[in-house]
């Protein structure tokens, strides 16, 4: 194994996708305590609260009790090193979601025990089928009452129509939960109630569900059910297949309670053991190995930076082969220019530290002023243009003004910020001087309006428009040009300067549709 391979062999990129409350949070910084990135539980809200407090716009998400903005978490564990990749819960933002999944080797799923299958999860879930990520899932909250273990095991199958095995069995629920037995280890595991910020002691860790030490420890009745609870779930799940877990058709079942510190440990060496190294990431040219030498990667996501007052913003890549150095020059593929990147964060537990290396899995973030936007990529000087990383029609349009009329001309400067960082699709209508802008939820209107008063000091508007959606036209050049011509009325450009086709209503679409065979109206642009 080359030098390379073996340190790329060590990289796990991952996600958690959950509903809102499932416990995502909190799993997210047991895992930072597992891993050393922390020393204390408790520290990863603090941060997200005082991260709130520096910022004006966020308090649009504090009010929500969401979380708009992601970032990168990164820590070491079993040997491994760990990139794990918050994706924003609400559902408004499924897009960024979507792009941060392109990022991601695989994902973990969290469901809360009483509620089962909630709805983000589930369309994350897809997000991940798409891309055939392999998925894990963390039953959490198991130290309260919920739903039976059979029936949770059969929900996952019946309603995400994926190959559900358990990891480890649980004993017991709500009051009465003790632990798991681990089905892959054919061992007990017994959780210490005790402190919950800080690290459990070593749980009991017991051989075989035979054992006579079990009756020891747990009471008959538990202990009575636990065998012939394993004995059927042996008998009647799936055995765990690594090739169909790796190609995203069966996810093996954990069950925990991340409160407790409990079930996390399992996860973990879960994920070292099973979860997919870097994966080849397909550039339009060629498929691109993480083991080889040049360095290459692309941006999937970009940040404005969580300060108001600085205009500057994090554009954050995925590195996919080549060993990264501080000071390395790179080719950005956009401007065909070679650039020198002179200050490169990691992202270290919550802390960010000036990059010295990186390696193919790992998330760098680049601060810059504008320049850089997502699925740019870069590269040591071949080209290379990275796939899957889309655009999606907007589900919901507005017109947008500046409120003091003075400011306008500052409104499209703030709009084309916006729409580089992919916090929303603007488009300029070709008649008239509204800027209407599109998002995937409503939510976000108010969240833009915050950002745009805040960061680019510009009071703004938003109002109703007649148009219902937009759609990418693609076509040969003169038969684009032929519709442009004939339909001006209803024609915008996107901010890349592409034509767009906003439509009234469904009616119209279709009728354009009809009138234009040789066209593609695209709600997706690539
Ligand atoms: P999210 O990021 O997915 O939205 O969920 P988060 O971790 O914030 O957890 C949501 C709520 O569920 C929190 O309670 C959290 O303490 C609780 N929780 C998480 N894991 C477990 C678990 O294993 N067992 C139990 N019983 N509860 C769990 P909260 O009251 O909303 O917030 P807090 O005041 O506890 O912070």
């Amino acid at each position: 194994m080359s030098h390379l391979s073996e340190i790329t062999s060590k990289r796990r990129t991952f996600a958690i996708i959950s509903h809102p409350d499932a416990g995502k949070t909190t799993l997210t910084e047991k895992l930072l305590l597992f891993g050393g990135a922390i020393n204390q539980a408790g520290a990863v809200k603090a941060r997200g609260d005082s991260r709130r407090a520096r910022s004006d716009w966020m308090k649009v998400e504090q009010e929500r009790g969401i979380s708009v903005a992601s970032s990168v978490m990164t820590f070491d564990y079993g040997g491994c090193t760990f990139n794990l990749l918050d994706t924003p819960g609400h559902e408004d933002f499924s897009e960024d979601t979507y792009r941060v999944l392109t990022a991601v080797d695989s994902a973990v799923m969290v469901i809360d025990c009483a509620k089962g299958i909630e709805t983000q999860t589930k369309k994350l879930f897809e997000v991940c089928r798409l891309r055939d990520i392999p998925i894990m899932t963390f039953i959490n909250k198991m130290d309260r009452d919920g739903q039976d273990a059979f029936k949770l095991m059969a929900e996952i199958e019946q309603t995400l129509a994926l190959d559900a095995t358990p990891a480890v069995w649980p004993i017991g629920q709500g009051r009465d939960f003790r632990g798991c037995f681990d089905l892959m280890k054919d061992r007990l595991i017994l959780m210490a109630r005790g402190d919950k910020s800080t690290l459990p002691a070593h749980e009991t860790h017991i051989r075989g569900i035979a054992d006579p030490q079990l009756d020891a420890l747990l009471p008959a009745e538990q202990v009575a059910q636990l065998r012939a609870e394993v004995e059927l779930v042996r008998g009647a799940c799936p055995p765990f297949v690594r090739s169909s877990y790796l190609d995203g058709h069966m996810t093996p079942v954990f069950f925990g309670s991340a409160i407790h510190n409990f079930g996390i440990r399992e996860l973990l060496d879960a994920l070292v053991a099973l979860a997919p190294s870097p994966r080849p990431q397909t550039a339009a040219e060629r498929a691109v190995r993480p083991d080889e030498d040049k360095v290459s990667g692309f941006v999937f996501k970009i940040q404005a930076n969580m300060d108001p007052k600085h205009r500057d913003r994090i554009a954050f890549v995925r590195l996919c082969s080549g060993h990264f150095k501080r000071g390395m020059k790179l080719l950005h593929a956009r401007s065909g220019k070679m650039q020198m990147l002179h200050n490169p964060i990691l992202f270290l537990g919550q802390d960010r530290a000036v990059a010295e290396e990186a390696f193919a899995g790992d998330i760098v973030g680049l601060p810059n002023h504008g320049g850089y936007r997502i699925g740019d990529g870069f590269s040591e000087g071949e080209s290379l243009t990275f796939r899957g990383i889309p655009s999606f029609a907007p589900e919901l349009l507005q017109k947008v003004r500046a409120t003091d009329p003075l400011k306008a001309k500052h409104l499209g400067r703030a709009l084309e910020q916006i729409a580089e960082e992919s916090g929303a699709s603007i488009f300029k209508p070709v008649v008239g001087s509204d800027w209407i802008v599109g998002v995937i939820g409503g939510l976000q209107f108010e969240v833009l309006a915050d950002r745009i008063r805040t960061e680019f000091d510009v009071p703004v508007a938003f109002e109703p428009t007649s148009y219902l959606t937009a759609r990418w036209i693609a076509g040969s050049d003169a038969d684009v040009r032929r519709f442009c011509d004939a339909n001006r009325g209803c024609l915008a450009t996107d901010h890349d300067g592409e034509p767009v086709y906003l439509a009234r209503n469904a009616w119209h679409l279709g009728k354009v549709q009809e009138d234009y065979p040789a066209l593609s109206f695209l709600a997706v642009k690539n």
